[in-house]
C-alpha cells in the first residue's frame, strides 16, 4: 500500500519536472560587450587598462567584460566622490537629495524586467526570484531611504545627524543589485558620496545601475562605481580618503578588512557569513514548517547569508517531518535559471561549486548520510542537486561552517533548552527560525537565541523599514530601517 502510494506521487513529480518550458525573453537585456569604470558621472577607461569576462554560470558563456579598477582607478574615484561630496552633495538641501533618490527608486520600477534578465544571466538566480524579490526590493530600498532624507531630525530627535563624507562600499555576488541598494540608498540619504564595487562575478546590474544614475541627473561623482576583484577592494579599504568602510561578504574578508582599518578612524559595518538555525517544534504546522524549511535553504541555491542551513526538529515529529522534506525535493526543478519553472537556478561561479563539492564529500567522510532528490541537472553550467544530510553531529564541519550553497544538515531534539545550546552553537549569529503553535514558546526563543534577526513560523523575509544585521563572526552593524541610517551619521 504505502509503496503504491509513492509510486504515485514519484509519478506526479516527474511529471511536474516536464512542465513545458516558459524561458523568459534575453531581448529586454541589453548587455554592452565591455564597460569601463563608472567615475565622476561618466563611464572612462581604467588607468590599468586591463578587463576580465564576467560569465553566465548557467552557460559558461561570456556576457561581456569589465574594467579592473588599480589602485590608481580607486583614487580616482575617491577624489570623484571627494569633490562631489565637498561642492555639491554636502551642501544640497536635503529635501533635494531626496528627489534624487526617488527618481533612482522610479526608473529601477521603469526598467526592472531588464533588470531582473540582467541578474539572472550574470549571477544564475532563478528569474522568479529576480523578477519578484532582488529588482522589487532594491527600488523599494531606495524609495524608503529617500523619505527619510529630510527627516533626520525625526530619526535622531534632540541631535543633529552629520554625513561622514565618502563611502566605500564593497559588496558580493549573491544579492548584486540588493546589496547594491542596501548600501547606496542610506549612505545617499544621509548626504554621503559613495565609491562602490561590485562582486567581480555579478558586476553588470550595478552597471546598470550607473546608467541609471545618469539618467536620473545626479551630480557627478556622487556615486561612483567601479569593477574589479580583491585587490580592488583592498585598495578601497586602504584608501587613506575613504571615511567609512561597508562591506558583506566572507567572514574571512571580514576580518583582514577590519585589522586593515583598526587605528585609522575609519567607520565600518562588516555583514558577514551565517548558520542559521530552522527550528521545528511538535506543535507546529508542519507542511508550512517544511515549505519555510524548503524556501529557507533552497532559496537563490542557498547562497543567502542567513539561509536556514540547520534544521533542528523535534524528536517526535522528526521522520514525518524528513519524510516531507524527502517529498518535497522530488518537485524541485533545478535548471535553466531563466525559465518561470525554475526553482533553484545556477551556482554563481565554478569555484564556488567546488567549495560546495567539498563540504559534500567531508559531509559523508564525517558519517552523515546524504540524500538528493531524484531529479537531474544541466550537464552544462554550475549546478548542484539540492541535498540534505541526516545523521549529523554538532561538531561536523558542515554543521559548523558556511556552505553557501543548497545544503541542509538536520538534526533532533527533545527540550527547548537542548535546542537553544545547539542553536547558538556556532561561530555565528545572524538569522534564526522558529515553528510552533505556542506565542510563549516563540517569546522564549527569541529571547534566547543569539542571532540578528529571527523569523517565527515564516523564513526569508525582508522590507526597507526592518533591520538586518548580526551578532559574532556575523559581524556588526544594522542595515534597513531606521537603523540602517546610523552607520552613514555622525550625531552632534
Ligand atoms: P568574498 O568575501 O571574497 O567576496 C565579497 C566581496 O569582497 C567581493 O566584492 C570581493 O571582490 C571583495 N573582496 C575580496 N577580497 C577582498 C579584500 N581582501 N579586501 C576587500 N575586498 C575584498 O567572498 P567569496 O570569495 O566570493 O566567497 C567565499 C565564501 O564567502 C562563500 O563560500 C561564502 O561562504 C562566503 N560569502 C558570504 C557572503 C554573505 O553574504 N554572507 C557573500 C559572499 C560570500
Ligand atoms: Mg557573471
Amino acid at each position: 500500500m504505502a509503496k503504491a502510494k509513492n509510486n504515485t506521487l514519484k509519478l506526479k513529480f516527474d511529471s511536474a519536472r516536464n512542465y513545458a518550458p516558459a524561458p523568459e525573453s534575453k531581448s529586454v537585456a541589453k548587455i554592452n560587450p565591455r564597460y569601463d569604470l563608472f567615475i565622476n558621472g561618466k563611464f572612462e577607461k581604467p588607468l590599468s587598462k586591463k578587463y576580465f569576462a564576467t560569465i553566465n554560470p548557467a552557460t559558461e558563456e561570456k556576457l561581456s567584460e569589465v574594467a579592473d579598477a588599480n589602485a590608481a582607478d580607486v583614487d580616482k574615484a575617491v577624489k570623484a566622490a571627494r569633490n562631489a561630496y565637498d561642492k555639491t552633495w554636502k551642501k544640497m538641501p536635503a529635501k533635494e537629495r531626496a528627489k534624487y533618490i526617488f527618481r533612482i527608486a522610479r526608473i529601477m520600477q521603469e526598467r526592472a524586467r531588464e533588470f531582473a534578465v540582467i541578474e539572472t544571466l550574470d549571477g544564475g538566480k532563478p528569474i522568479r526570484e529576480s523578477r519578484d524579490f532582488d529588482v522589487p526590493t532594491a527600488a523599494n530600498h531606495f524609495f524608503y531611504y529617500a523619505g527619510w532624507a529630510d527627516k533626520l531630525e525625526y530619526a535622531f530627535p534632540n541631535r543633529k545627524a552629520q554625513p561622514l563624507g565618502v563611502a566605500g562600499q564593497i559588496i558580493p555576488w549573491n544579492f548584486p543589485l540588493l546589496m547594491a541598494a542596501w548600501k547606496i540608498a542610506p549612505a545617499l540619504a544621509t548626504g554621503n558620496t559613495v565609491v562602490l564595487k561590485p562582486a567581480e562575478t555579478t558586476p553588470l546590474t550595478a552597471l546598470k545601475l550607473a546608467e541609471i544614475i545618469q539618467e536620473a541627473d545626479l551630480p557627478p561623482g556622487v556615486v561612483n562605481i567601479i569593477t574589479g576583484a580583491g585587490a580592488t577592494g583592498a585598495a578601497m579599504v586602504n584608501h587613506p580618503d575613504i571615511n567609512k568602510i561597508a562591506f558583506t561578504g566572507s567572514t574571512n574578508v571580514g576580518k583582514i578588512i577590519q585589522k586593515a582599518i583598526a587605528g585609522t578612524g575609519k567607520r565600518a559595518t562588516l555583514e558577514l557569513g551565517g548558520k542559521a538555525a530552522n527550528i521545528i517544534f511538535d506543535d507546529a504546522p508542519l507542511d508550512q514548517a517544511v515549505e519555510g524549511v524548503i524556501n529557507g535553504i533552497f532559496f537563490n541555491q542557498g547562497h543567502v547569508c542567513c539561509a536556514g542551513s540547520r534544521l533542528y526538529v523535534q524528536e517526535s515529529v522528526a521522520k514525518e517531518v524528513i519524510r516531507k522534506i524527502k517529498d518535497r525535493l522530488e518537485t524541485l526543478i533545478v535548471g535553466d535559471p531563466l525559465d518561470k519553472n525554475t526553482d533553484i537556478g545556477a551556482i554563481n561561479s565554478k569555484e564556488q561549486l567546488n567549495i560546495i563539492n567539498r563540504y559534500l564529500k567531508i559531509g559523508v567522510a564525517e558519517g552523515a548520510e546524504m540524500y538528493q532528490g531524484s531529479g537531474s541537472i544541466p550537464s552544462k553550467g554550475f549546478f548542484c542537486k539540492p541535498t540534505i544530510f541526516t545523521n549529523v553531529a554538532q561538531s561536523n564541519r558542515i554543521a559548523q561552517e558556511e556552505i553557501f550553497g543548497p545544503v541542509l544538515t538536520i538534526q533532533t531534539f527533545r527540550t527547548d533548552d537542548e535546542v537553544i545550546e545547539k542553536a547558538n552553537n556556532t561561530p555565528y549569529g545572524l538569522s534564526a527560525g522558529v515553528w510552533t503553535d505556542k506565542g510563549s514558546k516563540i517569546f522564549n526563543l527569541t529571547t534566547k537565541l543569539r542571532a540578528g534577526v529571527i523569523w517565527a513560523n515564516t523564513y526569508n523575509q525582508f522590507d526597507p523599514t526592518s533591520p538586518f544585521g548580526g551578532y559574532k563572526e556575523s559581524g556588526y552593524g544594522r542595515e534597513g530601517g531606521l537603523h540602517g541610517l546610523y552607520p552613514y551619521v555622525r550625531l552632534v
